[in-house]
């Protein structure tokens, strides 16, 4: 194939020439238009896992994976993670523009009196297991949201389209917090309207009705810094599928549920967990080397959870802000030397200098710094990727308003390198 990036890009095949428009990005490599591909030359492509493959337009989020680079709405990330905060970043990626002031207020204000969930939902929370995983109660409550306000699954009304994003983005920390303490049988903290979003998290989380709790505020600081590092990340897996979900006309939460779900798989969101999991397993830094030999050996799964990404292949600007975050949530509770803490700062030094992780572009990516945190707040593994989720949902939000919004959307419906029988007649059983 010929890319003449000036005009179209030539395609030759079985004797003829395709000619396929290229599309220009405002930034980022140029698009080559398959649209009428098939149509006119009876020809599919082939890209499962979409490694070269843009599914939509968008204007939300931009990854430049080689300069290690993530802007929302043209914003670099660490300066919204030093500057900002999250719900003006949740404004920012749902509106494209930062706040005015005002605009702030009424937005925060708005985010605030949707906090509480419907007491009914209570009564179905409460109907999950204890031991339930809190991603497992996460995606069926989300699911049942639905059920809950049918005020606002009318995809085509924009005002229930709006209601539906303001609650899920103010009722998303209240639904985890809860699956959390459903799952230690402590009685369920309501909302505090003068907490700010990430103080009532940890309050919702960490309160209980017995005593006083008062937030920490380094430690909320740290809280919305992690939620605004994963607020949104372009065209993921998770946000895929909330838009393949959205692209049907099904309704918001049903589509947030799809990611919620999506999220899980230890490849995306669950790899905090794994990563985790992972450092406690490997228990001690005498155990690394086993470790790192198990991750190169071709014929071993194992991988070392919280190293690579898709696309970012010099180094995750996540990682950058969430380490310096770690350092100083770890200072604050006085806890630097704590083994899980030791492993992972070895494992660190010792896959940055290896030359299997450093030829593959492996690098920590956020995840492997965010669980450190987490854990040393006192989060168990379990509530690593229902935090992962929460943060995630404006993102979710934003990408599926554009779809929406999106005059040329269709339903997504990828074809097949079908590889089965071809036609033959069946057989009755007696004869088989
Ligand atoms: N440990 C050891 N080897 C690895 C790892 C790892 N963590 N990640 C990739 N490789 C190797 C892989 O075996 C392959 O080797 P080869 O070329 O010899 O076959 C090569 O590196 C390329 O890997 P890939 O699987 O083709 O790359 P991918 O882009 O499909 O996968 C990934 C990206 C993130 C799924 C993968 O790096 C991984 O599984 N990492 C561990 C899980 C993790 O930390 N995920 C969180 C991602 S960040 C949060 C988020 O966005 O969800």
């Amino acid at each position: 194939m010929m890319n003449d990036k000036t005009k179209n890009a030539t395609l030759s095949f079985h004797g003829k020439t395709y000619e396929l428009p290229i599309l220009s990005p405002s930034v980022g490599p140029d698009v080559i238009d398959i649209r009428k591909l098939y149509g006119e030359a009876d020809v599919f492509t082939f890209d499962p896992g979409f490694t070269s493959t843009a599914a939509c337009e968008s204007d939300i989020t931009f990854i430049d994976g080689d300069k290690g680079e993530l802007l929302y709405r043209g914003y670099p990330i660490d300066q919204l993670a030093e500057k900002s905060h999250y719900l003006e970043v949740c404004y920012l990626l749902l509106y494209g523009e930062l706040p005015t002031a005002e605009q702030l207020e009424a937005f925060e204000y708005r985010i605030t009196n949707h906090t509480m969930l419907h007491e009914q939902m209570h009564y179905f929370l409460r109907g999950f297991r204890r031991d339930a995983h809190p991603m497992a109660t996460m995606v069926g409550v989300v699911g049942a949201m639905s059920a809950f306000y049918h005020d606002s699954t009318d995809i085509n009304d924009a005002a229930q389209r709006e209601v539906a994003s303001i609650r899920m983005i103010a009722k998303m920390p209240t639904i985890a917090a809860m699956a959390y303490k459903y799952s230690i049988g402590q009685p369920f903290i309501y909302p505090r309207n003068e907490l700010d979003y990430a103080s009532n998290f940890l309050s919702m989380c960490f309160a209980v009705p017995a005593e006083d709790y008062v937030v920490n505020p380094i430690l909320s600081r740290a809280m919305d810094r992690i939620f605004t590092l994963h607020a949104d990340h372009e065209q993921n897996a998770s946000t895929s599928t909330v838009r393949l979900a959205g692209s049907s006309g099904a309704n918001p939460f049903a589509c947030i549920a799809a990611g919620i779900a999506c999220l899980w798989g230890p490849a995306h969101g669950g790899a905090n967990e794994a990563c985790l999991t992972m450092l406690r397993e490997i228990g001690s830094v005498e155990h690394i080397p086993e470790y790192i030999s198990r991750a190169k050996d071709k014929n071993d799964p194992f991988r070392l959870m919280g190293f690579g990404h898709r696309v970012y292949k010099n180094f995750d600007p996540r990682a950058k802000v969430m380490k310096q975050s770690a350092d100083e949530v770890l200072g604050l509770l006085g806890i630097e030397n704590n083994p899980t803490l030791q492993v992972a700062k070895e494992l660190e030094r010792i896959a940055l200098e290896d030359d299997y992780f450093v030829s593959k572009k492996l690098y920590p990516n956020v995840d492997f710094y965010s669980g450190i945190i987490l854990d040393a707040m006192g989060f168990p593994t379990s509530m690593f990727t229902p935090i992962f989720a929460l943060s995630r949902t404006v993102g979710w939000i934003a990408q599926w308003k554009e779809m929406i919004g999106d005059p040329t959307q269709k339903i997504g419906r990828p074809r097949q390198l079908y590889t089965g029988a071809t036609e033959r007649d069946y057989v009755d059983v007696e004869q088989r």
